[in-house]
């Protein structure tokens, strides 16, 4: 079943073309990789497709339906959440608060029996009465997780889920994402090829604002041109 289609995405932000005829396609259960360069349109497409851009040409349907003009709320109630690149939590806020918050905004909230398993699960308990801003970097992205998972999302896009973590947070992350496989569709913007070559389907690449390839991990990571022009001057 198709759970996200976005077509001919094409977003400029005064002569800065972010997307150009962008189309991506993604099942449900199916893990979505998406990789290239810094600049080359990969946080604008999660925001086009969340509602906090409006591109100036293309459509996207999410489980069937138009989401180009819905609010980022309309389009999570409608079951499509993401995590941003800088972890935004409420840092004065503790743990509870910002899961609470979390919970305020959910049309469909998880009940409490899950969401204390969830934050078992994350290994956040212990740190329940802790304001945000004191956690560790590792533990926010864990807690942004947290505050979308309550919001049972179909699709959850996670944008540099393991920026700026050390090796063996990368390492506790991956395993992390690939238990909650189980429980949403992945949609992950990374640099970490580890993360890619572990987790993802299907990784698609984008280069200036342009897709260039589309297909599994294997082909895609060992591609000429895709090396050529991104995984050259990344640590893959
Ligand atoms: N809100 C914005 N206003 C103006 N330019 C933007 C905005 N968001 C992104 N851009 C530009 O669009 C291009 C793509 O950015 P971005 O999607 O953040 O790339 P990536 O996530 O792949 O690093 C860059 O040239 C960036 O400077
Ligand atoms: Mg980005």
């Amino acid at each position: 079943m198709t759970l996200l289609d976005a077509k001919l995405v094409s977003m400029r932000f005064g002569g800065v073309v972010a997307l150009s005829d962008v189309n991506v396609h993604q099942e449900a259960g199916e893990t979505l990789g998406v990789i290239g360069p810094n600049g080359s349109g990969k946080t604008t497409l999660v925001n086009v497709i969340t509602g906090h851009l409006t591109p100036q040409n293309g459509a996207v349907l999410f489980d069937g339906a138009p989401l180009l003009g819905r609010k980022p709320f309309q389009i999570a109630a409608a079951g499509l959440s993401r995590t941003y690149q800088s972890v935004r939590v409420f840092s004065e806020l503790t743990t509870r608060e910002n899961i609470a918050t979390a919970l305020l905004d959910a049309p469909r909230p998880l009940p409490s029996e899950g969401v204390a398993e969830t934050a078992e699960w994350l290994g956040l308990t212990p740190r329940f009465d802790a304001r945000a801003g004191s956690l560790t970097l590792y533990e926010q992205r864990r807690l942004e997780i947290l505050m979308r998972l309550v919001q049972q999302p179909k699709l959850l896009m996670l944008d540099e889920p393991v920026g700026g973590l050390s090796s063996a947070e990368v390492r506790a992350t991956i395993n992390l994402l690939s238990e909650l496989k189980a429980r949403c569709t992945i949609f992950v913007i990374e640099h970490t090829m580890k993360v890619i070559r572990e987790l993802a389907d299907r990784v698609i690449v984008l280069v200036a604002g342009e897709k260039i390839a589309d297909g599994p991990p294997a082909e895609i990571l060992s591609d000429q041109r895709v090396i050529e022009k991104y995984l050259g001057s990344v640590d893959a």
